[in-house]
């Protein structure tokens, strides 16, 4: 008998990807390894999951504990790079998708798999995350998505559950799609597909409701380089800090985002979105920022900062360009340590205190008390030179009687 073709699949454990299992061998006839990764996600036991792939039919599962591995190489670098999709997405799925298929290809390798299987469907862009992803680190392999590719839709994923007596809830219907990790949580789907509709409570599960808090938290988060390193003089991994600020900016409803997204395939969707932790992170390490950064880098690192979202948001993790904005980044990161201190209440990070001795900023300049250095006498030239440009131009407006100096004259 000739060796069966193996195929590595994202499981997560719900009901497509358990399906998917079974499905997959029948229209294939290859053999399922069902790969879950740890990403801080909650839930379920892991090894109930393992064992629940196994049931339906999975002749290897495996699960990995990346949760430090994706705090520390996926969650740190956005951070660094203040990664917000359209100003306020911190990119939740976007950067849990590379480090699921890193860890996919290393069991492809292990367990002599040469296809890759997923549960997307074709709207999305986590499917187009998962495929580059996986052609960026293993360009031999094939994929398949069962759900686009083999017509696994949800009706029959439950007629075929109910039919073969495979292990897992069919009856209790979520209407929402959510995809979840330590990062934050996406919610979409169900009556949020109206944009008029409001979020209802049983949206959120990492956010309290903001409308009535708890008494303000202040904290201070100590950054090296770039990197939150203690909470109020506590040393804590990445990790640590983004699960401690989850619970604390979440009892506060920090981090709730509603907002309407433009997708890689074209289509605009609704997005609810609770990032509790990374949202404080950001607010506190962007501050840092405009206390570190000479004016220009910092005003050139926004832009640079901007770009790296999209590419991340748009599946390019393993991209050449951006692992170049990587190194421009991390090169900014050199002074950027300190102390902030944050207040969190009713749904809102402020900042309420900085201190550095990577400092740029300086009293003494700054000051209009006594002890002023900034010497006065120099600013009228300065002033002169510098806009001596448009002064000709406006000029030349007067001259020619055209322009908007020579509309103010009339
Ligand atoms: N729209 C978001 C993104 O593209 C969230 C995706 C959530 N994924 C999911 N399967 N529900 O990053």
């Amino acid at each position: 008998m000739s060796k069966k073709n193996r195929i590595v699949l994202a499981y997560s454990g719900g009901l497509d990807t358990s399906v998917a299992i079974g499905w997959i061998g029948e229209r294939t006839g290859a053999e399922v390894i069902a790969v879950a990764v740890d990403v801080g996600q909650g839930g379920e036991d892991l090894e109930v999951i393992r064992q629940r792939a196994l049931d339906c039919g999975a002749v290897e599962a495996y699960v990995a504990d990346a949760r430090d591995e994706f705090a520390n190489d996926y969650c740190m670098p956005a951070l660094k790079a203040n990664g917000l999709y359209q100003g306020e997405y911190p990119l939740v799925s976007a950067l849990s998708r590379p480090l699921i298929s890193r860890h996919l290809v290393k069991a492809a390798r292990e367990f002599g798999a040469t296809t890759m299987a997923h549960g997307c469907t074709g709207k999305g862009n986590d499917q187009v995350r998962f495929e580059v992803s996986f052609t960026s680190i293993a360009p031999d392999l094939d994929c398949i998505a069962p759900v686009r590719d083999l017509a696994l839709t949800r009706d029959v994923a439950i007629d075929y559950a109910n039919k073969h007596k495979l292990p897992i809830e069919t009856t209790k219907s979520n209407p929402f799609s959510i995809d979840q990790n330590v990062w934050g949580r996406a919610i979409e789907t169900g009556f949020l597909e109206d944009l008029w509709n409001a979020p209802t409570k049983d949206v959120y599960s990492y956010t309290d409701d903001p409308t009535y808090p708890p008494l303000p938290d202040e904290l201070i988060l100590t950054f090296e380089k770039g990197i939150p390193v203690a909470i109020d003089g506590r040393k804590l991994t990445p990790l640590q800090i983004i699960q401690e600020l989850n619970a604390r900016a979440g009892a506060q409803g920090v981090g709730r985002i509603d907002i309407v997204e433009d997708r890689m395939v074209g289509i605009k969707s609704r997005e609810i979105y609770e990032a509790p932790g990374a949202v404080t992170l950001i607010k506190a390490h962007q501050e840092l920022e405009n206390v570190t950064l000479e004016r220009e880098q910092h005003r050139y690192k926004r832009r640079v900062d901007l770009r790296w979202g999209e590419l991340v948001y748009e599946a390019q993790w393993f991209s050449p360009l951006k692992q170049s904005l990587d190194a421009f980044i991390d090169h900014t990161q050199g002074y950027v340590s300190g102390d902030v201190r944050i207040v969190l209440h009713g749904g809102r990070v402020t900042v309420t205190g900085r201190k550095s001795d990577t400092s740029l900023y300086d009293f003494n300049l700054a000051t209009y008390e006594t002890g002023d250095t900034f010497d006065q006498s120099h600013a009228r030239g300065f002033i002169e030179i510098y806009g001596l440009s448009s002064k000709l131009a406006a000029a030349r407006d007067v001259r020619f009687r055209h322009g908007d100096a020579f509309e103010a004259t009339k």
